[in-house]
């Protein structure tokens, strides 16, 4: 069997970590009740484990237990605080704005949205892909009910100036989302002290398990349940608790959180060595300001190749996207290079590294030789 390829796609997923693995495994099997069967004791049981967690999610984000409601990721949490949001707020006003490049988790409910009658406003964004905190400002207006903009970009790592994007909200009286899935167990994150009313999150970006995520909403934040039935989540978002995938988010979050600023710093030296030596392969330029940008992230296009050989060529020797792995499936361009000013070929002769836990330094050199090889032959 051929090696296996150097895994480089950490913002696709990353590995559940042992310890979550380990942590969730009673909860299969053993202790299986649901938390919502508080009549008899192994669901008593279930429910502490859920407040438990819920505790435990709450102080790392600095937010009270109430204000998180559990998903089944990041693409039910920013469909929840979309569509829920301007649901909630038809009476008030019907615009919303977003930014070119997030993740279609975020632009396609704008869409949806759109479709059933609200304005939509997509901003630009700048060749570095950052938003300029003056172009929303331009944007709001008296009807505006919602802002949603991400903390770090999925395909370039970027990182949006949320401060400056939550005052701009709070003083016209709009709702701001972020879509924090690429940041959250990165980077710590407190959202209700910046300023964020809804933010999302999902559990295998940050070495817990899949099929997981959650929602905060700030108090008080009208919201429109999107998914109806039981109750659960203070009917927010019915159906049953998955007892050990929630139980495995807070310990991911945990663990990630205790290791966030190493890891940062031995990616961020890796990344810096990945670009240096690309850069002197010639004819590569990265996609996206370096700073602020996620430690484990780069992106390159590489100029005189075609896309689909380059990335035939790839997956020979390395595990890694041209864009989100979504875009990927679809086979388009990314939107997001695109909205940087890239041309459909650029944007297809593009590289997505996305470094994690796992990298070493003899992968980086693997990595290096291996595409200098590669250009070789495709040049
Ligand atoms: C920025 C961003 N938002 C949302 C999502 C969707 O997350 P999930 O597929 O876990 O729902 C992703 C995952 O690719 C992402 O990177």
């Amino acid at each position: 069997m051929a090696a296996a390829p150097i895994y480089l796609d950490h913002q696709a997923s990353t590995p559940c970590d042992p310890a979550v693995v380990a942590a969730m495994a009673p909860l299969w099997g053993e202790d299986f009740a649901n938390p919502s069967s508080r009549g008899h004791r192994p669901g008593l049981n279930a429910a502490l484990l859920v407040d438990q967690a819920r505790e435990s999610l709450a102080a790392a984000l600095a937010i009270p237990p109430h204000t998180l409601v559990f998903t089944s990721g990041a693409t039910e949490a920013n469909n929840l605080a979309i569509k829920g949001l301007c649901e909630a707020r038809l009476a008030r006003g019907r615009h919303v704005i977003t930014v070119a490049t997030e993740h279609r988790a975020v632009l396609d409910p704008c869409r949806y949205l759109e479709r059933l009658g609200l304005s939509l406003t997509v901003l630009p964004v700048a060749a570095d892909g950052l938003l300029d905190p003056a172009q929303l400002e331009a944007a709001i207006g008296p009807s505006t009910v919602l802002v949603s903009v991400m903390a770090a970009n999925n395909e370039i790592g970027v990182l949006q100036p949320l401060e400056a994007i939550a005052a701009i909200c709070r003083r016209h009286g709009a709702a701001f989302h972020c879509d924090a899935a690429q940041l959250v167990g990165h980077q710590l994150i407190k959202p209700l002290e910046l300023g964020i009313d809804l933010l999302s999150f999902s559990g295998h970006k940050f070495y817990g398990p899949k099929g997981i995520g959650a929602l905060v909403v700030a108090e008080d934040l009208e919201l429109a349940a999107q998914i109806h039935g039981g109750g659960q989540e203070g009917g927010r978002r019915s159906g049953s608790l998955s007892t050990p995938l929630i139980v495995g988010l807070a310990t991911a979050l945990d663990l990630a959180l205790a290791d966030a600023p190493g890891r940062a710093q031995r990616l961020g030296q890796l990344r810096d060595q990945l670009w240096s030596g690309l850069e002197q392969l010639g004819g590569i330029c990265v996609n996206g300001a370096l700073e602020p940008r996620l430690a484990h992230n780069l992106n390159v296009s590489v100029a005189g190749v075609d896309g689909s050989r380059l990335h035939s060529g790839l997956r020979r020797g390395l595990a890694v996207s041209g864009g989100s792995a979504c875009s990927s499936a679809s086979g388009e361009p990314s939107h997001v290079l695109i909205a940087l000013g890239r041309s459909r070929q650029e944007a297809a002769a593009s590289v997505r590294f996305g470094l994690g836990r796992s990298t070493t330094e003899e992968q980086i050199k693997e990595t290096l030789a291996f595409i200098n090889q590669l250009l070789a032959k495709l040049r």
